[in-house]
């Protein structure tokens, strides 16, 4: 009796899915299928999976060819289903040829052919129009998310948007982008969605007028600064069908959810305490867009990312909010805590683009507490800790390249899926994001202390 295993994910069932579950089983007596989960597959970096986990294993199954389904949701998993399920060949397709050579210690490892121009990618892209992506600004952050691009499929920047005609162009050569332009209107006339990376105070009229062009919009973050802004951005999103999302890249990172699940599911207590922080040190350049005045400042540069656990895990409605922060001689904020005092937690958010501090982010239960280490807006691991520290534990995610791939991949789906429900970053968190950034503007306007009196 022999026993044969092979893993996929089986998206989009296909003739080369067939062709290898009948050459697997031929290998002997029995065929074990292991079918990856959606979050295993977003962890190894494989975006945009169409058919659900359930569909998926009801494919395979009504192949014929699977004596037993199983499911792959982690790395490592291979080993110990090898010795658990007592297999005697390991088989996959000859495009992983090498990759599982390490397996041979514990059975025979087969590499089948594979079956010539059909793939779950292929069916993809040839399913859905690609979404024409236009990018609106050229700096460092739109050149990580072109670069990040590249792991999404279903989408393409298709054209670039700069006031600046040089700074278009030189974006558009760099990355290979058919259309640049200098003129918003015209840009918008070529593509089906906008990613903007302006500057702060762009946010809302570029946002606004993609929208009334019927374009989806997915925009860096502080997505406005206005409370009254953002809710009248998801009007007309709503209205007229429309995408609109933030680009917090953490709140769409498997690591965080990983967080937020085990926040949310008791194991540390009750949450009492939030405190998040994240400090990057600017030097203060003259033209330094950190230091704009009006809406520059450590909070709208930094805060999106300590707010996100707070409203994540306490919710909208807190019961008080007050500020403190430290200004240069502009008025502009190199240092801020907001306080939130909600029924049953409190919670700070600290920021600094002038002074350095420990960045982490600390959970704090009545049975333990979670802290992620700075850089936990990069999310890799974290660890939950309790009383007896030989009950700690440590939870590892793998966190991809800039991190932007998770946002997009959530970008496509929410335009391709009307029924797509995401929870990861929704209205309510932006519209919450964007008052705690109006009031804090305010209260720094009133309160700012010249920096002769830090
Ligand atoms: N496979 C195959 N022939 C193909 C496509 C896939 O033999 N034309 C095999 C793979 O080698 C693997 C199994 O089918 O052993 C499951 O692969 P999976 O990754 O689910 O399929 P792909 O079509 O390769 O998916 P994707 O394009 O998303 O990578």
């Amino acid at each position: 009796m022999k026993t044969i295993i092979t893993y996929g994910t089986f998206d989009l069932f296909h003739e080369g899915h067939l062709n290898l579950l009948k050459r697997a089983r031929a290998l002997g007596d029995k065929l074990i299928v292991s079918v990856t989960t959606e979050q295993y597959d977003v962890q190894r970096g494989k975006m945009n999976v169409v058919d659900s986990l359930m569909r998926r294993i009801d494919n395979v199954r009504n192949s014929g060819f699977a004596d037993e389904i199983i499911i792959e949701e982690r790395e490592g998993q291979k080993i110990e289903d090898i010795q658990k399920y007592k297999i005697d060949i390991f088989a996959i397709g000859s495009d992983w040829t090498s990759k599982f050579d390490y397996l041979k210690d514990f059975c025979e490892v087969v590499y089948l052919p594979r079956t010539e121009n059909v793939s779950s990618t292929g069916i993809r892209t040839l399913r859905r129009e690609i979404i024409k992506l236009g990018i609106v600004g050229t700096g460092r952050i739109a050149e990580r998310t072109m670069e990040e691009l590249h792991f999404v499929s279903g989408i393409t920047a298709s054209a670039v948007f700069n006031p600046r005609p040089n700074s278009a162009k030189k974006f558009a050569k760099r990355f290979g982008i058919e259309t640049e332009s200098s003129d918003y209107e015209l840009f918008l006339n070529e593509i089906d969605a906008v990613y903007i990376a302006s500057p702060h105070d762009t946010h809302y009229d570029y946002s606004r007028r993609a929208l009334i062009a019927g374009k989806h919009v997915l925009c860096e973050k502080p997505f406005v600064l206005k409370e009254t802004e953002a809710k009248e951005l998801f009007e007309i999103a709503s209205e007229a069908d429309l995408v609109l999302m933030e680009a917090i890249k953490t709140a769409y990172s498997p690591g965080f959810l990983n967080l937020l699940a085990i926040a949310r599911s008791g194991r540390i207590g009750k949450i009492c305490d939030i405190e998040a922080a994240f400090t990057k040190l600017v030097p203060e350049a003259p033209k330094a867009r950190e230091y704009a005045p009006i809406c520059g400042g450590a909070f709208t540069e930094l805060a999106s990312y300590p707010l996100l656990p707070i409203v994540k895990l306490l919710g909208t409605n807190y019961s008080e909010l007050y500020f403190d922060h430290s200004a240069n001689s502009n008025g502009i904020d190199i240092y801020s805590k907001a306080y939130f005092k909600y029924e049953n937690a409190i919670a700070t958010a600290k920021t600094g683009i002038g002074v350095k501090s420990e960045g982490q982010l600390l959970i704090s239960g009545t049975n333990g507490y979670i802290l992620a280490k700075s850089p936990w807006w990069l999310m890799k691991g974290f660890e939950v800790c309790y009383e007896n520290p030989d009950d700690n534990e440590f939870f590892a995610t793998p966190f991809h390249g800039f991190g932007m791939r998770y946002e997009l991949a959530d970008f496509v789906q929410n335009i391709n899926e009307a029924s797509f429900k995401n929870f990861k970053l929704v209205k309510s968190d932006s519209i919450f994001m964007a008052r705690i950034m109006e009031q804090f503007l305010k209260a720094r306007k009133i309160n700012s202390l010249p920096r002769s009196s830090i």
